[in-house]
């Protein structure tokens, strides 16, 4: 397994696969890895012959007062897991590799990103595909691999796909969770055991949600007792990130909350009985 870190030097590496006949999966990431980020990995093993694993603590799509700088890190770690779980190259630039100081262009969705995470974390998604515009382009990916964890993201990316043409096959793979139910997430280690213990209503709720025992509101209330502040609860038609409708397939049921001063965000989709 190579380490790369200059974006050129990924650029090239990834022509010279591609160039061989061979089909490159991405697995963008921002590291301190879990077994949802390894599911998303051996799912792009399984669709593609070179996986390139991006770890890179995005810069541009955390707001000023976020975690940026106590985003958790272990690069070491990180390596160890994705040799173990086959990935051929680990991209991990530098930002200032990444991003020029003068650098005056972004890539913006403006529909799908409005509400959710978008409505309280401004710019975010903006840097979501910003970069990600940017792997594409470095690792050359015929597949690239995210996490249904992360609902609202995997379908902006759809569209920023299909909007701007890009080349690539989006793959979203189930969302993984913990014994205890909570979703994988790199952010759980901030969580006090206390806070980890009601950090237990999302999934619990969500879950209760999809066997046709809550409804949004019954969500909402059975997380705000729980948490320290809902930043929201949503009932959602999984497609257009709207209102259900008439047309509505599925339904994405999702929460975004706070337990201590972590937020942490979970969902569940619910298949329309017709
Ligand atoms: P990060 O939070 O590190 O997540 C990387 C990928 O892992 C995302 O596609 C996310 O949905 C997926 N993932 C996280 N937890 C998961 C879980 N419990 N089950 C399944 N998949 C899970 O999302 C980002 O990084 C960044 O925004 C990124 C796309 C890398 C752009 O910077």
């Amino acid at each position: 397994m190579k380490i790369v870190r200059l974006p050129k030097e990924l650029q090239k590496l990834a022509l010279q696969v591609r160039q061989s006949g061979r089909t490159i999966g991405l697995v963008p990431t921002m590291g301190f890895l879990h077994a949802g980020h390894l599911s998303l990995i051996d799912e792009a093993k399984k669709r593609a012959d070179f996986v390139i694993v991006s770890v890179f603590v995005n810069p541009v799509q955390f707001g000023p007062n976020e975690d940026l700088d106590k985003y958790p890190r272990d690069f070491e770690h990180d390596r160890a897991l994705c040799e173990e779980h086959g990935a051929d190259v680990i991209f991990a630039p530098a930002p200032g590799d990444m991003y020029a100081a003068d650098r005056s262009v972004w890539v913006e969705e403006t529909q799908l990103s409005r509400g959710m995470c978008g409505a309280l974390r401004p710019g975010h998604f903006r840097g979501v595909c910003t970069v990600v515009a940017k792997l594409f382009n470095l690792a050359q990916p015929n597949v690239a691999v995210f996490g249904q964890k992360d609902a609202q993201q995997a379908q902006v990316i759809r569209r920023m796909v299909r909007d701007l043409d890009f080349p690539v096959e989006i793959v979203t793979a189930p969302l993984v969770r913990d014994a205890d139910g909570v979703a994988l997430s790199s952010r759980n280690k901030y969580l006090t055991p206390a806070e980890r213990e009601r950090a237990r209503v999302l999934s619990r709720s969500l879950m209760a949600a999809a066997r046709g025992e809550l409804d949004c509101d019954g969500l909402r209330k059975a997380i705000e007792a729980e948490s320290d502040k809902v930043d929201y609860v949503v009932w959602f038609d999984a497609d257009t990130l709207e209102a259900p409708g008439p047309d509505t397939k599925c339904i994405l049921a999702a929460a975004a909350a706070y337990f201590g001063r972590t937020r942490l965000i979970d969902n569940i989709l619910i298949q329309v009985k017709k």
